[in-house]
């Protein structure tokens, strides 16, 4: 089985607000990008990487990688996060296993990796990395009045590394319907999505508050 980690890292990081492409923010000395594709070299449960990038800085991105004896390979990604999945997915013909895995999850330990691809190994066909919400949710109308209130007990976060059945995830993007992980286009196709306990350090940077939080962490992890 050859399992092949796609790293969506094409995103512009409007939100971080900081004036470059998120995944190239530097988070305690080093990009997201470079975190994120070492976390998931270090867990030894990847034989090889595809990192897609915003076009113009595919060059440049293969100096920010760790040197590794897992191929890692740099592709431009696309306007949307599937579109980039999707560029990744045509750039790793050989997969059997996938991960989707998001550059902007710098500090997502590298057991989290293993779990994901542990469950796959034993048969699972999509698995997800989930954490229970602590929030209490609401649904509300478009006037913002509340409209009900879930059961918290029944619903989970989700994080990646997502991994699939490499043959199920290309069947869930040729359908193509926009979602927003990759597990619910294989949710379209009624495929069951298992679960594995995430790890709340698997958190997407996504805020100015979330890059404070991960700097303090990442600190703290290389000293
Ligand atoms: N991503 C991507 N291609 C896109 C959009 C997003 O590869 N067209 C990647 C991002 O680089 C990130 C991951 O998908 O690693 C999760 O996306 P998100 O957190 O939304 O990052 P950005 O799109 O960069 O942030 P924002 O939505 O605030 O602009
Ligand atoms: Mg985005």
């Amino acid at each position: 089985m050859r399992v092949v980690a796609l790293v969506p890292a094409a995103g512009m990081g409007v939100r971080l607000g900081e004036n470059k492409p998120k995944a190239f923010v530097h988070v305690g000395g080093s990009p997201m990008l470079t975190r994120a594709v070492r976390g998931l070299i270090d867990s030894g449960s990847v034989d090889e990487v595809v990192v897609m990038v915003p076009a113009e800085l595919v060059a440049e991105t293969r100096a920010l990688l760790p040197d590794s004896t897992v191929p890692v390979h740099v592709v431009p990604g696309g306007a949307e996060r599937t579109d980039s999945v999707r560029a990744g997915l045509a750039a790793a013909p050989d997969a059997t296993l996938v991960l989707v895995h998001d550059a902007a999850r710098a500090l997502t330990p590298p057991a989290l990796v293993t779990r994901v691809v542990g469950e796959l190994r034993a048969g699972a066909r999509a698995v997800v990395p989930a954490l229970p919400v602590t929030d209490t949710i609401k649904s509300v109308d478009a006037t913002g009045a509340v409209t009900g209130t879930p059961d918290r007990s029944g619903l989970r976060a989700i994080q990646t590394p997502q991994g699939f059945d490499a043959e199920l995830l290309r069947a869930a993007y040729a359908v193509g319907t926009q979602a927003t992980d990759d597990a619910g286009l294989v949710e379209m196709l009624g495929a069951t999505v298992h679960t594995v306990l995430g790890d709340a350090l698997a958190f997407k940077i996504t805020t100015p508050l979330d890059l404070v939080l991960a700097n303090t962490l990442a600190a703290h992890r290389d000293t």
